[in-house]
């Protein structure tokens, strides 16, 4: 068997509104559009997809919480309706999906023999958060392609900061192994929002894009920060601001998901691509990609 290999990372964030603003047929509620530049942005990213053909997604997800260890989807196919239960007014979602259950086993395997704390999800009828299935159908709406879901632990909230996220460094070390072992061409994908400062207020009409702006100048200025930075490929500098970013920014990194791709790939020095940036409820959102064929 050929040896596996993350083909490309993508930072592909997770607000239920961009499912909402697309009005695809799973999801219930309509829209009259709205986020227009995010949901473009994710069209780019989805060409990428095409041009990859990757055997098998990896997301991990802030709203998968699993307070004791890492978990791992691990029922070979599900289905169900996942609610946003903060915005269940815009999401919810159909959602029927391939696990790649070898692959995700693997993982489980690699992480506990890393000393983490890691379980496989056997539930049949476990509902997918949100997170996992919005970033998914915003980078592959076919769903044609595998996945392995992985949890939030969220160890950095609990944990001291730099401890929690060297955890998930160590998880992302597990995924790159099981990867490699596999035989697998594989995508990973980091489900998180970057300044998370949100209004707390819902326009009448959600999408209602007059509305939508920054809820933060500071929260934008530092978005932009660490945004230019990835677009130069100065990934190193980008970890040492990390704790004062989310710090400041309330970033939604600090769950850990931007941590452990960047762990599973090495922390690669190599310009991301900005496939577009957005608010949604005045959080920050960027779309990026690191294509780890083409820089080698
Ligand atoms: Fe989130």
């Amino acid at each position: 068997m050929a040896k596996g290999e993350i083909i490309a990372g993508f930072l592909a964030p997770h607000p239920p509104h961009l499912v909402y603003g697309e009005n695809p047929p799973q999801n219930e509620p309509r829209s009259r559009g709205g986020w227009e530049p995010l949901r473009w942005a994710y069209e780019r990213a989805r060409r990428s997809i095409e041009r990859l053909k990757p055997d098998v997604l990896l997301v991990h997800s802030p709203h998968w919480v699993t307070q004791l260890g890492h978990h791992f989807l691990g029922v070979p196919h599900l289905r169900g309706k996942s609610v946003d239960p903060i915005f269940p007014n815009l999401f919810r979602y159909n959602f029927e999906l391939n696990v790649d259950v070898a692959l995700a086993e693997a993982c489980c395997e690699e992480a506990r023999a890393s000393g983490l704390v890691a379980k496989m999800m056997q539930n049949p009828n476990f509902r997918v958060d949100y997170g996992t299935i919005t970033t998914l159908h915003m980078i592959r709406p076919q769903w044609d392609i595998p996945v392995v879901g992985i949890s939030a632990n969220n160890s950095p909230y609990y944990l001291e900061m730099n401890e929690g996220l060297g955890e998930m460094a160590l998880l992302g070390e597990a995924t790159r192994r099981a990867i490699e072992k596999s035989g697998r061409r594989a995508v990973l994908l980091a489900s998180n929002t970057l300044c998370h400062w949100h209004f707390h207020e819902e326009p009448a009409i959600p999408e209602d894009m007059s509305q939508e702006h920054p809820q933060s100048y500071e929260g934008y200025q530092w978005d932009m920060r660490i945004i230019e930075l990835l677009r130069q490929g100065k990934t190193s500098e980008v970890f040492k601001l990390l704790p004062q970013f989310i710090q400041e920014a309330f970033a939604e990194v600090k769950s850990g998901a931007f941590t452990w791709m960047f762990s599973a790939m090495g922390y690669p020095e190599i310009p991301g691509e900005l496939h577009g940036y957005g608010t949604v409820i005045g959080t920050g959102n960027a779309v990026m990609e690191w294509d780890l064929t083409r820089a080698s």
